[in-house]
């Protein structure tokens, strides 16, 4: 081995930041991500409130260390397709949405630990789209069916685990403030029906540092 190899080693030893998240330093994490509505809605055409299927898909989060401590992330996904119902018909509708949300995280401990748990606070902002009767759906006369983009607060609890100094894996859970208005036609006229998502995301992956 050249001695400057050697050099390094010994002291990337002695400084102590094989496992690191330092100032500046990007990672990527990659994995499962799943979306489980805590559901609740006025009530539709005199019946139940709405219920929303939990959905997983691949979840990636960007995070930029600004300080060995604070993290700036973006969650971004592959569409989430829920499909919704009421307890009297059963499903009526499925439907797209993406959440994309960028929040402000501190990571505890020091750069150079192994763990970092870590909590965050940000913004989420959920876009739907797709949104479709089934055939129940439409043999009960319902079409047209919108639900509006919706803007919310967030919070996070998360850990992550350095296997070496470059790859990580990860376990986190979001809460998000997500609510909409549905809309359709219906035999009784336009329907316009607040409609609360709320969601826990839980997203288990592998993370690559920059
Ligand atoms: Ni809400």
């Amino acid at each position: 081995m050249k001695k400057q190899a050697v050099a390094l080693i010994v002291l990337s030893a002695v400084s102590g930041s094989a496992f690191a998240h330092d100032a500046g330093e990007f990672f990527i994490r990659a994995g499962t991500a799943t979306v489980r509505p805590t559901e609740g809605s006025d009530r539709v055409l005199g019946m139940s409130h709405f219920n929303v299927s939990n959905n997983t898909q691949m979840g990636l989060t960007f995070t930029y260390m600004a300080t060995d401590n604070i993290g700036i992330e973006l969650l971004a996904a592959t569409p989430f397709r829920h499909k919704v119902g009421l307890k009297e018909t059963g499903t009526l509708a499925t439907v797209k949405q993406l959440p994309p949300t960028l929040m402000a995280q501190w990571y505890f401990g020091g750069a150079d630990s192994k763990l970092r748990p870590y909590i965050g606070a940000g913004v989420n902002y959920t876009t739907f789209f797709d949104e479709k009767f089934n055939d129940t759906g439409k043999g009960a006369g319902l079409s047209g069916l919108s639900a509006k983009h919706s803007w919310g607060m967030a919070g996070q609890v998360g850990l992550d685990y350095m296997i070496d100094k470059d790859w990580l894996i990860n376990m986190s859970v979001w809460y998000m403030d997500i609510d909409t208005e549905v809309k359709f036609n219906s035999p009784a006229g336009r329907q316009n029906i607040d409609t609360r998502i709320d969601p826990w995301v839980f997203m288990f992956s592998a993370g690559y540092r920059f």
